[in-house]
C-alpha cells in the first residue's frame, strides 16, 4: 500500500505540473505575442478610401455630394463608422457572423480562419462576431460583389438571389435606386470587411 501512495503522489505532481503549463504558462506566452500587435485607429483604416468608396462617388456624384462631400480620408472615416453602427444597430449580426472558423472545412468556402490581428481595430470593437449564420458569414465581403450587386440586394435581396429570405433596406435608397447617405455607408462598409488581412492571407 505505502508503494501505491508514493505512485499517487507522484502522479498527482505530475498532473499538477501539466495543468499549470496548460492553463498558465501557455496562455501567457499567446498573451505575450498579442501584445506586439498593432492597433488601427479609424484614421489608420480610413487613409486610403478604397476604390469602391470612390466608385460610389463617381456613379452618383450629386447624392454622395450631398451626402459625403468629397472623397477623403475623413468622409470615408464617417462612412465606415456609420456604416458599422448601422449594422449593429439593424442587428445584421443576428444573421451573419464575421468570424471563419477552424471547422467544417469553412475555409474553402470564406478563407483563411479568423486571427486575433484582423479585430484589432476601431472597426472591430466591439467584435462582430456573431452567433448565428442565416446568411453567409461577411468577414472577407470585400471585392466579393460589386457596388450595384449590394445596392440591388439590399434594396430588394430577391431582386439577385430570388430564394433570400433576407429582409429588405430599401429606406435606404431613393426610388430611382441612388443611394441615401446611410445606403453609402452600408455598401462602403460591407466593401470594406476584410481588409484588414494581411495580403498573402487572402485566399483568391
Ligand atoms: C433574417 C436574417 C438576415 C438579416 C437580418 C440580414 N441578412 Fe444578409 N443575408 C441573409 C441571407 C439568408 C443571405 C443569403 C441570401 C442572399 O444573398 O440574399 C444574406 C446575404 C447577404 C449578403 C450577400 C453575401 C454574399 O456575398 O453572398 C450581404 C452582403 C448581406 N446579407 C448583408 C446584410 C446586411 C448589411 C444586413 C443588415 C443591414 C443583413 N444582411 C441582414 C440573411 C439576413
Amino acid at each position: 500500500m505505502e508503494r501505491f501512495n508514493t505512485l499517487f503522489f507522484v502522479a498527482g505532481l505530475g498532473c499538477f505540473a501539466i495543468a499549470a503549463v496548460l492553463s498558465m504558462v501557455f496562455p501567457f506566452m499567446t498573451m505575450q505575442s498579442y501584445h506586439g500587435m498593432d492597433y488601427q485607429t479609424i484614421e489608420d483604416l480610413a487613409a486610403v478610401p478604397s476604390n469602391e468608396f470612390v466608385q460610389l462617388a463617381t456613379d452618383f456624384p450629386e447624392e454622395f455630394q450631398a451626402a459625403f462631400g468629397e472623397v477623403s480620408p475623413d468622409s470615408y472615416a464617417e462612412a465606415l463608422l456609420l456604416g458599422r453602427d448601422l449594422y449593429v444597430g439593424q442587428a445584421c449580426w443576428h444573421c451573419h457572423s464575421q468570424y471563419v472558423r477552424v471547422v467544417s472545412n469553412e475555409e474553402q468556402r470564406f478563407g483563411k480562419p479568423s486571427t486575433a490581428q484582423e479585430f484589432q481595430n476601431a472597426l472591430n470593437q466591439p467584435h462582430l462576431w456573431g452567433t448565428r449564420r442565416v446568411g453567409p458569414d461577411l468577414s472577407r465581403e470585400k471585392g466579393k460583389r460589386s457596388n450595384d450587386w449590394h445596392i440591388a440586394h439590399l434594396i430588394n435581396p430577391k431582386n439577385v438571389v430570388p430564394t433570400s429570405i433576407m429582409p429588405r433596406y430599401d429606406f435606404y435608397f431613393e426610388d430611382d435606386g441612388a443611394p441615401k447617405k446611410e445606403g453609402f455607408a452600408l455598401v462602403a462598409y460591407l466593401q470594406w470587411l476584410g481588409t484588414t488581412l494581411y495580403e498573402e492571407e487572402v485566399t483568391p
